[in-house]
């Protein structure tokens, strides 16, 4: 069983220059709610409730401004500063204390997910006892993505970062669930060309071992990165379109730790406060008065 999440909110967010030159790009919004909402609320869903954040060294502030420790969501948030960029499986060394023992889960800052049944599939990741699984989701630029082929049991039998040639439109997502072997196994990679530890490489020493499962979001999902300016745009009129239609919000923290039990309609009334009069406020207060 998985209880703890990281998520990897650090890197310099360069193909988003000059908004990043003073702000964190996961501090940026997609649409009403700034970027990093979206991976922590796809952590809550799963029922991880110990969420370590990695930040770049100077931000910290920043992020503390939004969210101080958690408290008022019925989790516990703990953060950790990375001096420079150094590739994905860092949050394992980086987090080696925070993980301690334990198996645990790491979403990249900038990723969005979406799908009927999210809550019910990321349930059924967080049962994880042993190896790895990862989240599988179609691409029509496979280049760009790690990209991986399965078998009829859903074990994964090819994997490569960012492929010149073409062998399957089956995008590794930035959602990871891990055992603990995943700090030893971080300690043993060497940078590749970028001068980066690729998480593909990670994933390589599990898939080597017949250990690496993969999940489908499915074909009506939603993933979208948030790399760039255009995927911001893309993002943001995505969740626009589907939170005007239904009047229901994308990535509501205080409405997912409300119905998971976490918090009671004071922890409600305190973030109305905090957050001051906006329609977020307005919908937090919709939520109280059901
Ligand atoms: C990283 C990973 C890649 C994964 C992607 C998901 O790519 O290296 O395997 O598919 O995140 O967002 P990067 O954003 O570093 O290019």
């Amino acid at each position: 069983m998985i209880k703890k999440g990281i998520i990897l909110a650090g890197g310099l967010g360069t193909r988003m220059s000059p908004l990043t030159k003073a702000v964190n790009k996961h501090l940026l919004p997609i649409y009403d709610k700034p970027v990093f909402f979206y991976p922590l609320s796809v952590l809550m869903l799963s029922g991880i409730k110990d969420i370590l954040i990695i930040v770049n060294k100077g931000q910290l502030s920043q992020f503390k401004k939004i969210l101080p420790n958690g408290n008022n969501l019925g989790i516990k948030i703990t953060y950790a500063e990375q001096k420079n960029p150094k590739g994905l499986p860092d949050a394992f060394l980086i987090g080696e204390k925070f993980i301690n023992k334990d198996n645990v889960a790491l979403i990249l800052g900038d990723n969005f997910f979406y799908a009927q049944s999210l809550t019910k599939k990321l349930k059924e990741c967080v049962k994880l006892h042993k190896g790895a699984t990862v989240i599988l989701h179609p691409v029509r630029n496979p280049s760009s993505y790690g990209i991986a082929s399965i078998n009829k049991k859903n074990k994964i039998r090819k994997i490569v970062e960012k492929p010149k040639k073409s062998f399957s439109n089956l995008a590794v997502t930035g959602l990871y669930f891990f055992d603990n072997k995943v700090i030893n196994y971080s300690k043993k990679l060497k940078p590749s060309k970028r001068n980066e530890l690729e998480i593909i490489d990670l994933l390589k020493k599990y898939k080597n071992n017949n250990k690496l499962t993969a999940q489908f979001l499915g074909r009506g999902g939603a993933w979208l990165d948030t790399g760039s300016i255009n995927d911001f745009y893309d993002t943001s009129a995505f969740v626009s379109a589907l939170e005007n239609r239904q009047g229901l919000k994308i990535a509501c923290l205080e409405e997912i730790a409300l119905n998971n039990g976490w918090i009671n309609k004071k922890n409600i009334e305190t973030a109305i406060k905090f957050y001051g009069k906006c329609s977020y406020s307005q919908y937090l207060s919709t939520l109280i008065k059901k």
